[in-house]
């Protein structure tokens, strides 16, 4: 956990396998995990996700998952069966959801990290009521992740902002992992609750998960160490 670029997942938010491996072949070494979310993986399914692991490298499978107990404990299955290293389910799931995926990643080895996500960073304050949610996003945040622990989960999907709170609360045991980053002077895009990598490492982030900041970059690779520099900055001592 010391070493920063161990601890920085690339979000390969791209169309297709042939993005998808020229971006992994680029970052291979400069970056910790690669995250095969929504679009990828309903583009090219697990057989990219074997291929990436084949390349050696760690992989975080960003499925959000959101069902019944017994469909996600057949997702989670699924997942574990492909050796994938973190999967993300909605914490807004509910308990016996949570509980039905630890119950079955604790029937593999090596079953991946599971992590909760609480409310998505790209939700601003008012976006959080217009879905009905009484009073501000961290108190929110706080009941979903609240839930998602007392449900066996020992890793969250939070924004920069509720990294105090939720470190504060559930100590150094919990794996908190923290989307929304943007490198100074970088545009926010659709998200909205955001934080540089330097912010997240210091506020206490065990991962921090940055895509279009250097997916979108003209040098990926250089893009990726100068955000391993700004997470070894704020990982130093005061
Ligand atoms: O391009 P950008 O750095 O905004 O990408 C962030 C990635 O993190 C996206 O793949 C998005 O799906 C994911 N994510 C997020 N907010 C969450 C959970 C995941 O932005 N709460």
């Amino acid at each position: 956990m010391n070493d920063p670029r161990s601890r920085l997942i690339v979000a390969l938010d791209v169309p297709d396998r042939a993005a998808a491996l020229a971006a992994v072949d680029r970052l291979a070494g400069h970056v910790g995990y690669f995250k095969i979310g929504l679009e990828l993986f309903t583009a090219e399914g697990p057989r990219l996700v074997e291929e990436v692991r084949g390349r050696g490298q760690r992989l975080f499978l960003d499925l959000k998952l959101h069902d019944i107990p017994n469909t996600v404990r057949g997702a989670v299955r699924s997942a574990c069966r492909l050796g994938v290293d973190m999967l993300t389910l909605h914490a807004s799931g509910g308990a016996p959801m949570l509980a039905a995926a630890c119950e079955e990643a604790r029937n593999h080895d090596s079953p991946p990290l599971l992590l909760a996500v609480t409310a998505l960073t790209s939700l601003s304050a008012a976006d959080v009521a217009s879905v009905g949610v009484g009073g501000p996003v961290e108190g929110w945040v706080e009941t979903l992740a609240a839930l998602a622990h007392g449900a066996g989960i020992r890793g969250l999907v939070a924004s920069s902002r509720e990294l105090p709170m939720l470190r504060a609360r559930f100590g150094p045991e919990m794996r908190l992992v923290i989307p929304g980053i943007r490198p100074a002077g970088a545009a926010a895009g659709d998200q909205a609750r955001t934080a540089t990598p330097g912010e997240a490492i210091r506020a206490g982030a065990s991962f921090i998960v940055v895509g279009r900041p250097i997916l979108k970059s003209a040098d990926p690779a250089q893009a990726a160490d100068d955000i391993v520099a700004e997470m070894a900055a704020g990982m130093a001592p005061e």
